[in-house]
């Protein structure tokens, strides 16, 4: 028996947040340590909020912990016109009952990677505020880190502006630091996620599952699917969140390489992007696997399985 990967997810609830807890949750491969928070999709109170409903849910017994509730140096932008007012716009669930523990997110990733015997995978699907004020923090957590296998960034192209990627661009200071440290890093970034479509019928497959929790899922991923239509003219919706989970379950789901990638600050028209050196000459010695293809069908899959085992 494989032991399980131990592993923090960091996200910013958000639709497809929530489908990467519910995917990380399901799976037998993960032992997931604890779920923490930070703004992004929507500001810190209501990232939170939506997290604990999520883990109500389903019923996670997996502790939440509240982080950042801003980028390391800007101002929050947020994206009511993906994720709406509250972040999870989309089918009404109950006001969690339950609260994010006392203990901040920081403190919680350092802490629990300093006294894990096992090295901890950390799977940041938000911005990666956080990840940073961790790692700046306490510099001897680094080679206690398995890998740092993020949802954000792009080779080519962006999301929230032309050139860069909504996770990256909302706080790139933090991105740049995680960038340049010697952990192991896969970026699941657009590259992939855009190949990674959710089309309408898989979306009713989905709630057609049979259990309150795929139900849901369904009716979430009919809301954040209608943006993708409409506003993007794309066919269907990125699930980029989950790829970065399902990633780490299953490494072949991707395909990737080493390159060295540095993140821009200071661009009038680029800041946030994510500066892919394919030619390996000019940024010194790779930093990140970056993600380049994705086997769709595989991860569409794995998705609807992960969402099959949630009890009726
Ligand atoms: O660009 C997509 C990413 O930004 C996803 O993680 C989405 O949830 C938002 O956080
Ligand atoms: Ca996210």
């Amino acid at each position: 028996m494989k032991k399980k990967i131990k592993a923090i997810l960091d996200c910013d609830p958000g639709h497809d947040d929530a489908l990467a807890i519910l995917v990380a949750s399901a799976s037998s491969r993960l032992n997931l340590a604890g779920i923490t928070v930070v703004a992004g999709n929507q500001t810190l109170d209501n990232t939170v909020n939506n997290t604990l409903k999520i883990v109500e849910l389903a019923e996670i017994d997996t502790a939440v912990y509240a982080g950042y509730g801003k980028p390391l140096i800007r101002e929050l932008t947020t994206a009511p016109e993906v994720h709406g007012e509250s972040g999870l716009d989309g089918p009404i669930l109950p006001d969690p009952g339950t609260a994010a523990a006392d203990r901040h997110a920081v403190r919680f990733i350092i802490d629990t990677v300093r006294q894990s015997e096992q090295k901890i995978t950390l799977i940041p699907t938000g911005p990666l505020t956080n990840i940073a004020a961790a790692l700046l923090g306490a510099p001897d957590i680094h080679d206690k880190i398995e890998q740092i296998c993020f949802m954000g960034g792009a080779a080519r192209g962006g999301n929230w502006s032309p050139a860069a990627e909504f996770n990256i661009l909302v706080d790139p200071e933090a991105a740049a630091f995680v960038m340049q440290t010697d952990i192991p890093k896969t970026m699941i970034g657009l590259d992939v996620t855009r190949k990674a479509l959710l089309y309408p019928e898989d979306i009713e497959k989905i709630k057609n599952l049979g259990n309150p929790v795929a139900r849901v899922a369904g009716e979430l991923l009919e809301y954040y699917l209608q943006y993708h239509l409409e506003k993007k003219k794309m066919p269907g919706c990125p699930l980029h969140d989950p790829l970065a989970v399902a990633a780490v379950l299953e490494p072949d789901i991707i395909s990737s390489r080493p390159y060295a990638v540095k993140v821009e600050t200071a661009g009038r028209h680029t800041t946030g992007s994510t500066v892919v050196d394919f030619d390996g000459d000019r940024f010194g010695r790779p930093n990140v696997n970056v993600a380049l293809e994705v086997d769709r069908e595989r991860f569409v899959e794995l998705v609807l399985e992960s969402l099959h085992s949630y009890k009726s």
